[in-house]
């Protein structure tokens, strides 16, 4: 499972995905050499911050052992970090651990500058002439008055200050979370925007998700996640930030609570 949004890009460059297995850690490392030895894949990507949706965070040792596969047979990773710097304390960044391994993935519109809506990205230095191509060849680039604004923001310190705001107001909202979820089965981690919540037997996701968005709360599918025809688990994405106030959220969780805990209606009968 990965964020929807690869799932889309892929489709469109014809680009064929294969899911890896994901343990509470991320990519399994036994799962990931199956699939480099059965389908040759040029490139893994991978969240190791914060997997959308599982929420889950791959410890130094997990990352360690994903680069030596990686480097063993030449595949090049891919690393959307673009939640790492919401937690308080995490791993290295993997890009880190092998510079010359990694392509990585950033943006400013979890963390620090909701509004500036860009991206940044470092690459190993072999790539780089093909990335100055590529990207002359499609944005072009974005405005320089943007980047000059981030630059600024960032010597300026403002880029902290905000970080940790950010962090504070998650916090808030994780509260909510812990509260209205307690005695359900979830992940969440510290900092994360969404917690993933496995349903309970009585209730399939296309139930959930329907029923919750008739009382007026959207909740993503599993199905929304899931690569090529693996299995969807019966759970779904909860956001913690979409909600414009902590008032809204509070609203929602009550109502997915109550949800949970009631017997979904019968389904009808297909003949
Ligand atoms: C894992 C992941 N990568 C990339 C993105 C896209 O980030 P942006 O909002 O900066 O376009 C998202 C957005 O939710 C995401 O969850």
């Amino acid at each position: 499972m990965c964020y929807p949004g690869l799932i889309t890009l892929a489709k469109q460059l014809k680009i064929e995905l294969k899911g890896v297995a994901l343990d509470e850690q991320g990519i399994c490392p036994d799962s990931l050499l199956s699939h480099i030895e059965k389908y040759h894949p040029k490139a893994l990507y991978l969240t190791p911050t914060l997997q959308n949706p599982t929420t889950a965070i791959m410890s130094e040792a997990r990352r360690q052992q994903i680069i030596d596969i990686c480097r063993a047979h030449q595949v090049i990773i891919i690393e959307d970090d673009v939640c790492g710097l919401l937690p308080d304390q995490r791993p290295p960044a993997m890009v880190e651990m092998a510079p010359q391994q990694v392509i990585y993935l950033n943006s400013f519109s979890k963390g620090a500058f909701k509004g500036l809506r860009f991206a940044y990205l470092h690459t190993p230095a072999h790539l780089q002439t093909a990335f100055n191509s590529a990207i002359r060849g499609s944005v072009w680039n974005i405005s320089p008055l943007l980047v000059d604004v981030a630059i600024q923001w960032i010597q300026a310190g403002f880029a902290d200050k905000a970080l940790i705001e950010q962090r504070r107001l998650i916090g808030q909202r994780a509260q909510l979370l812990h509260h209205h979820m307690a005695g359900m089965d979830y992940s969440y981690q510290e900092g994360g925007l969404h917690c993933w919540l496995r349903l309970p037997a009585n209730w399939r996701c296309s139930q959930f998700v329907a029923a919750a968005q008739q009382h007026g709360v959207e909740v993503a599918s599993a199905e929304h996640f899931v690569v090529d025809n693996q299995a969807s688990p019966n759970a779904v994405r909860l956001s913690l930030g979409q909600a414009e106030s902590n008032q809204q959220l509070d609203q929602g969780l009550a109502i997915l609570a109550k949800l949970l805990k009631a017997t979904p209606e019968p389904k009808r009968q297909l003949f």
